[in-house]
């Protein structure tokens, strides 16, 4: 036996910090036990490259260094944290992951998808989660929404232009219709509530296993 690992994506603006809050509410209420994490981040290592790769200090990073800096986030978390609590039998509900990865690095950064699941499986042994939930909102929809929740204070990542964000839009999208298992697109458009229920129905087989 062995926990069960969740992963949420999306990008910016689709209201996946209100989803995650409603989600772990949702998992811990059926007698799951919980841990609930992020990307970059979830360690201590992670966390401190976290601040590294998206603080907007210096001339920033190269794309090659930035997918290597999530990548290493990753191991560690990944080590350190996921696979101990899936050993434990407990749920993982994670707020980003791979899928980032190969959204923002891979399509939208033109890193390649082999290449940045390469580095994935060098560093994470490759871990997939058990089901990915994709908020998808349109562009624009989503454009309009970060821009109140940021007011003009993105970090370097959240803060490219609209063409970036698009190809991350496109990419997720992509990816789900790859994966259709796995990786579950759900629309986010409408109130929090029913963006919820649609999330749940789409983790309800794990939750009744
Ligand atoms: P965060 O403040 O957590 O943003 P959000 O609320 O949108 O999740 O910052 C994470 C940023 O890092 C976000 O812009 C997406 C980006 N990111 C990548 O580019 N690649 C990755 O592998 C991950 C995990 C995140």
């Amino acid at each position: 036996m062995r926990g069960c690992f969740i992963s949420v994506e999306g990008g910016e603006g689709v209201g996946k910090s209100t989803q995650m809050k409603a989600l772990a509410a949702a998992i811990t209420a059926a007698g799951k036990q919980l841990v609930v994490t992020r990307e970059p981040g979830g360690t201590p290592g992670a966390e401190t490259i976290r601040n590294l790769v998206l603080s907007a200090e210096g001339e920033g990073w190269t794309s090659h260094s930035e997918a290597l800096l999530f990548a290493a986030a990753r191991a560690d978390h990944v080590r350190r944290l996921i696979l101990p609590a899936l050993e434990q039998e407990k749920w993982v509900l994670c707020d980003r992951f791979i899928d980032s990865s190969r959204a923002y690095q891979g399509f939208a950064l033109g890193m390649g998808d082999a290449e940045i699941m390469a580095l994935h499986a060098f560093g994470s042994g490759g871990l997939l989660p058990d089901r990915t939930l994709v908020l998808d909102l349109p562009p624009d929809e989503a454009t309009r929404r970060a821009l109140v929740r940021d007011a003009g204070q993105s970090d370097r990542i959240g803060g490219r232009d609209n063409s970036f964000h698009m190809a991350v839009c496109a990419a997720f999208r992509q990816i789900s219709s790859q994966e259709p298992d796995r990786v579950r697109l759900v629309d986010a458009s409408g109130s929090a509530e029913i963006v919820t229920a649609r999330l749940l129905d789409q983790l309800q087989d794990l939750l009744d296993q």
